[in-house]
């Protein structure tokens, strides 16, 4: 018996790296799955699929496209009869700091993991509130799950990244706000950054398969979350962040007020809040943070 038996799932950017990963756990938890990509490298994962049993189709289409992403949607009902699992994950980088960068690298990477995150999950919770309609008030909901992909950049700020870190940080917003949006149509909506030696990263060399012991960089190591994440044991996580690589999971904290000062029914003045500043950091830095992620 799988986790996900009897669901049906999508996964973006499945064609290859930690999309892959995704699209062939969930198969073997025994979700039907399916295998989006802009390349047609999305057939090649769904013969995989299918040679280990599993059961899957593609789609071949641009997350960001609105037609595409209807049409995405719509792919999952008609073939496997619903929809439960949303995974966004497709993406690509074009970095330059930002005195570099060009118009169309800002626009390919806002496009693509912004739009792309918001346009697949626009469709989806028009089929899952339509769904909840026509059951009426009151009716018990299945549940449903949306699970995206941000990057330690837009949680902390990756230099050379303006473009891909906004955006990140965006769909770290997002998932907030579809996690309010959705709650009363039995929908949860989480967001994992994944750190792994995929066709994005391995150029970097910290990312090498070890020659022996465990491979911390394996994308398949982050699967297991989503695999968690897209459960039923999960059904009261919703709105949370993840930091996920190799044998770790890290919680992150949500947006928290760190410290407060209040002019008393006035006015702040420039001079006020001179003074006022060592009460509102209360002995914590005050310069750019550190970046907060876990060591390689
Ligand atoms: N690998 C890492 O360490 C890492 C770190 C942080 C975040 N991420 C995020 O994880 C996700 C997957 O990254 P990866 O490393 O597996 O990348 P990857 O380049 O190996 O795979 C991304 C896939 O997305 C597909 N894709 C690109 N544009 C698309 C579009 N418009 N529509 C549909 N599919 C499209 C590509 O064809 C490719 O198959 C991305 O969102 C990435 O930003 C990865």
């Amino acid at each position: 018996m799988g986790a996900l038996d009897g669901k049906v799932a999508i996964v973006t950017g499945a064609g290859q790296g930690v999309g892959r990963c995704h699209a062939e756990f969930l198969a073997a938890e025994g979700a039907a799955v399916v295998v989006n990509d802009i390349s047609e490298r999305a057939n090649d994962v769904v013969a995989a699929i299918e040679a280990a049993g599993g059961r899957a189709v593609a789609h071949q289409g641009s997350v960001s496209s609105w037609v595409d992403g209807e049409a995405l949607i719509n792919r999952a009902v008609e073939v496997f009869g619903d929809l439960h699992i949303l995974v966004n994950n497709a993406g690509f980088l074009r970095d330059a700091m930002s005195f570099s960068m060009d118009e169309s690298q800002w626009d390919a990477v806002v496009d693509v993991h912004l739009k792309g995150h918001f346009v697949p999950s626009h469709f989806a919770a028009i089929y899952w509130r339509n769904q909840a309609k026509a059951l009426g008030e009151g009716a018990e909901l299945p549940q449903r799950r949306i699970i995206n992909t941000t990057s330690e950049s837009g949680l902390f700020g990756g230099p050379g990244q303006s473009n891909y870190g906004s955006a990140k940080g965006g769909i770290i917003t997002m998932t907030l706000v579809h996690a309010r949006e959705l709650q009363r149509y039995n929908v949860t909506v989480n967001v994992i950054a994944p750190r792994a030696r995929t066709p994005m990263t391995e150029v970097n060399p910290k990312f090498t398969k070890p020659e022996t012991g465990f491979d911390k960089y394996d994308p398949a190591n982050v699967s297991p979350m989503v695999g968690f994440l897209a459960s039923d044991a999960a059904s009261d996580v919703s709105g949370q962040a993840f930091i996920v690589l190799g044998d770790q999971v890290h919680r992150m904290h949500p947006a928290a007020i760190l410290g407060s000062v209040t002019a008393g029914a006035t006015r702040w003045t420039v001079d006020g809040l001179a003074a006022a500043k060592d009460d509102l950091f209360a002995g914590a830095p005050s310069g750019v943070p550190v970046w907060g992620g876990p060591p390689m």
